[in-house]
C-alpha cells in the first residue's frame, strides 16, 4: 500500500483532552507543530497570523475550546473570543496560506427537542452560551473556508488525560457512599482517543464540510456512571461499591441548560471514513480505565 502524502499540521488546544490524543496517535506521515494556550492564543490574531505564516501548514485542527459549560454563563465575552473569534482568527489565516481546517464543535449547539439523532444539516437551537458560541464559531469556519473546512461535532469526550466526567466519578465513587446522577439527559460518551483517530483519517482523505463524530450506542450520565463505577471496580480501581441513585436533571440545577437528547447521526462520517465495525462506547471505556489504571 502506498503511503500517504506528508502534511504539516499545526494543532492548537495541545494540552487538552483531544489535543493530546491528537499528539500521541499522529501518523509518521505528519509533520505536527503543537501549540497549547502558552505557545499559541487563538484569541490573539496577530500571534495566529504570524505562527501560521511561519509554518505555512497544509491542515490547522483546532482543539483549542473554551469548554468550561456552567462557567460560560457568567463568562460569556471569553466563551466567545476563543470559541468564535479564536476559531475566525484561525480560519483567516488559513485563507491566507491555503491550508485546510478541522474545527471541532459540539452536540451543545443544539436543543435535544428532536426525538431521533441529530443530523448534521439538522437546525441549530443552543441552549447555553458555550453551545451558542460553538456554533458562532462554526458559522465563521464555514464561512470563512467553505470546502477547506471540516467542522466535526462531538459529545461527551473523556480521556486518561485531563478533565473530564469519568474522572470526576471515579473520585466521587471512592469519598462516597452514594451519589445521584441524572438520568433523563441522553448522549454518546466519546472516547477522546478515537476522536484523534477519525481526525486523523479525515485529514488524509480532505474530508470537508459538516459531520458527527462519537462512539457508537446510547447512555444517559447514570448509565455512563454506573458503567465506570462496574468496569473501575472489574479493574480493582475501587475497592468497595458506592451505590448510584437516578435523578432528573430538575434535582441537580445547573447554571446551563443542557439538552436532554443530543445523539448524533454520524452517517456521513462513518460512510467517508470506510466505518464498517464503529466501537460501543462501554468498550471505548474498558479501554481508557485500562490505561488510566496502567499510568496513575
Ligand atoms: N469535553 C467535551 O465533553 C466535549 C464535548 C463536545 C465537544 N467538545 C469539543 O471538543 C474540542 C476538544 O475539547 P476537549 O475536551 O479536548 O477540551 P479541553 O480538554 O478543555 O481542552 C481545551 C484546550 O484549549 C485550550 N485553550 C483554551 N483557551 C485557549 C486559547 N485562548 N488559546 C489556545 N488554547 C486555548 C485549553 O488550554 P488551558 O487548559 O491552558 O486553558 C485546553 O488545553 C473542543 O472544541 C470542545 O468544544 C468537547
Amino acid at each position: 500500500m502506498s503511503q500517504p502524502q506528508a502534511l504539516r499540521v499545526l494543532l492548537t488546544g495541545a494540552n487538552g483532552q483531544l489535543g493530546w490524543e491528537l499528539q500521541r496517535s499522529r501518523a509518521s506521515h505528519i509533520e505536527l507543530h503543537a501549540h497549547d494556550a502558552d505557545t499559541l492564543d487563538i484569541t490573539d490574531a496577530q500571534a495566529v497570523l504570524d505562527a501560521v505564516q511561519a509554518l505555512k501548514p497544509d491542515w490547522i485542527i483546532n482543539a483549542a475550546a473554551y469548554t468550561a459549560v456552567d462557567k460560560a454563563e457568567s463568562e460569556t465575552t471569553l466563551a466567545y473570543a476563543v470559541n468564535r473569534d479564536g476559531a475566525r482568527h484561525l480560519a483567516e489565516t488559513a485563507r491566507v496560506v491555503n491550508a485546510r481546517m478541522v474545527q471541532v464543535s459540539t452536540d451543545f449547539i443544539f436543543d435535544g427537542e428532536h426525538g431521533h439523532p441529530y443530523r448534521p444539516d439538522d437546525t441549530p437551537s443552543p441552549l447555553s452560551v458555550y453551545g451558542a458560541s460553538k456554533l458562532a464559531g462554526e458559522i465563521t469556519v464555514q464561512e470563512t473556508l467553505g470546502e477547506r473546512a471540516l467542522i466535526l461535532r462531538t459529545a461527551w469526550v473523556y480521556s486518561a488525560h485531563g478533565h473530564n466526567f469519568v474522572k470526576t466519578m471515579l473520585r466521587l465513587m471512592r469519598e462516597r457512599e452514594q451519589l445521584g446522577i441524572v438520568a433523563d439527559q441522553i448522549g454518546s460518551p466519546t472516547w477522546a482517543s478515537s476522536l484523534a483517530q477519525a481526525i486523523w483519517h479525515a485529514t488524509t482523505i480532505n474530508l470537508h464540510g459538516t459531520h458527527h463524530w462519537t462512539d457508537a450506542g446510547v447512555a444517559s450520565w447514570y448509565d455512563f456512571a454506573q458503567a465506570i463505577h462496574d468496569e473501575a471496580r472489574n479493574l480493582g480501581m475501587l475497592t468497595r461499591d458506592c451505590t448510584l441513585r437516578p435523578i432528573a436533571t430538575t434535582d441537580y440545577p445547573t447554571p446551563a441548560r443542557r439538552p436532554g437528547f443530543s445523539l448524533l447521526d454520524k452517517t456521513s462520517a462513518w460512510q467517508a471514513l470506510g466505518t464498517t465495525n464503529p466501537v460501543h462506547w462501554r468498550a471505548q471505556l474498558r479501554a481508557m480505565l485500562n490505561e488510566l489504571k496502567q499510568t496513575s
